[in-house]
């Protein structure tokens, strides 16, 4: 494949047209968005109170969370995905991060919220959501990404466009209370050693056992997304947040956290996310979610609409080890690497949006991005993954995702072999 678009690419198409945004204002017959009155400058709009708790414009209406309607036997235990393409920066707005639960989501009045802390504690203890407020409380921003992003992907390029192949990622600023006050209050025996077992209020609970160091690190129970309630679909009013690890363990509609000698072995850490190697057995507790970049646009369903000139490539890139910091971007598939800018500078556990500027001339392009933490560690290619978890797996991967671009800006999900 490398081989046959790069010699594609030598024969490509005809040279830029000089790089200029627009033609020069006299070379153009009049323009009537300049030169005539238009309707939304001779009335008046709609009055403050049209709208009082705004949805984007309609012209934006494009710009939602989908689904794979084959991918699930039903919409209640599913997956829907985050029109990334479409965004910019690193937050994304509740209202279109993706969704996914096991039993549905479910509306849980704050009167009603009771979270039980239980096991091996001095004090059990029943929170309230009013109890919840007043404890001392931070913020942070964090992405979540489910372990089965990319999962589709294993067998090779599967879905066109990146908000299927990549879109099981939000990134939100949190407000909660760190865990390990409430675990204090309860006087839970803190021992390394130790877990969690943590439990949801809806009818698959997607219970989950924890280690304790991670509950002590930087585990928030949230009550906010920001900087409003968080939406019935991400766990109204209190979830778990588990900083780079995989969003499973991220549980919604909180309900029990019990204190426990040893991890409980659950359906969702067993029989699902758990990785199945080459030799059939399976890799469990692979919590972290390695680093990992994607170019959002262009993409499958961000082609390239402006023809020759400045054209900006554009993506995301996180790590559940920290921070972003470099992101390295390929015009030819992977043959020659330059180093993007980053938006700004990558924080903790977060997304990082990357910019990389050039001139397209029209030919042909294999766009990559490789992601580097601070750890040092570099995004495997997918060939490099494959070598080592073999191709059975669904969950982590991480593997370098490559778009082809043609001459005309169509842009086409593919994989290099
Ligand atoms: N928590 C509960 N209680 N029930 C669920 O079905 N789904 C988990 C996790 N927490 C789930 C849950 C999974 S698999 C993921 S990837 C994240 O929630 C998704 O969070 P989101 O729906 O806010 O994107």
């Amino acid at each position: 494949m490398a081989g046959l678009t790069r010699r594609r690419m030598l024969g490509g198409a005809a040279a830029a047209t000089g790089g200029l945004l627009s033609s020069k204002a006299e070379a153009r017959s009049p323009d009537p968005l300049i030169t005539e009155l238009q309707d939304w400058a001779s009335q008046t709009g709609d009055g403050v109170d049209a709208t009082p708790y705004g949805l984007p414009i309609e012209y934006e209406r494009d710009v939602i969370r989908r689904n794979v309607p084959w991918l699930t036997a039903d919409t209640i235990s599913s997956v829907n995905f985050t029109p990334i393409h479409a965004l910019d920066g690193t937050i994304t707005p509740q209202g279109c991060a993706f969704e996914r639960h096991h039993s549905g989501a479910i509306a849980l009045r704050k009167q009603d919220y009771r979270l039980l802390i239980n096991g091996l504690v001095e004090n059990p203890i029943v929170l309230t959501y009013g109890d919840i407020e007043r404890f001392p409380r931070e913020t942070h921003v964090y992405f979540c990404e489910c372990a089965a992003n990319t999962g589709m992907e294993w067998a090779g390029a599967q879905l066109n466009g990146v908000q299927f192949t990549h879109g099981m990622l939000h990134n939100m600023e949190y407000t909660g209370v760190p865990l390990r006050v409430l675990l204090a209050e309860a006087g839970a025996d803190m021992s390394d050693q130790n877990w969690l077992y943590i439990e949801g209020a809806d009818a698959s609970s997607n219970g989950r056992s924890l280690p304790m160091a991670k509950a002590l690190d930087d585990c928030l129970v949230a009550f906010k997304a920001n900087g409003e309630a968080l939406r019935k679909e991400h766990g109204y009013p209190v979830r778990l947040v588990v900083p780079g690890w995989e969003g499973n363990l991220w549980v919604k509609w909180l309900r029990r956290i019990e204190v426990v000698a040893e991890a409980v072995e659950s359906r969702e850490e067993t029989s699902k996310y758990t990785d199945l190697l080459a030799n059939g057995t399976a890799r469990k507790w692979s919590w972290v979610m390695d680093a990992k970049a994607v170019i959002t646009s262009p993409s499958p369903q961000a082609p390239i609409f402006h023809g020759y000139g400045p054209l900006v490539i554009s993506g995301l890139a996180w790590s559940g080890h920290g921070r972003i910091t470099r992101v390295d971007v390929s015009l030819d598939g992977g043959v020659s690497w330059e180093i993007a800018r980053l938006g700004y500078r990558g924080s903790d556990k977060a997304l990082t949006r990357f910019y990389h500027d050039i001139h397209w001339n029209g030919n042909e392009m294999l766009l990559q991005a490789r992601a580097i933490d601070e750890t040092g560690y570099v995004q495997p290619t997918k060939s490099q993954l494959r070598a080592v978890r073999g191709e059975n797996s669904i969950y982590h991967n991480n593997g370098v995702q490559t778009w082809y671009v043609d001459s005309q800006g169509v842009v086409e999900n593919v994989e290099i072999t």
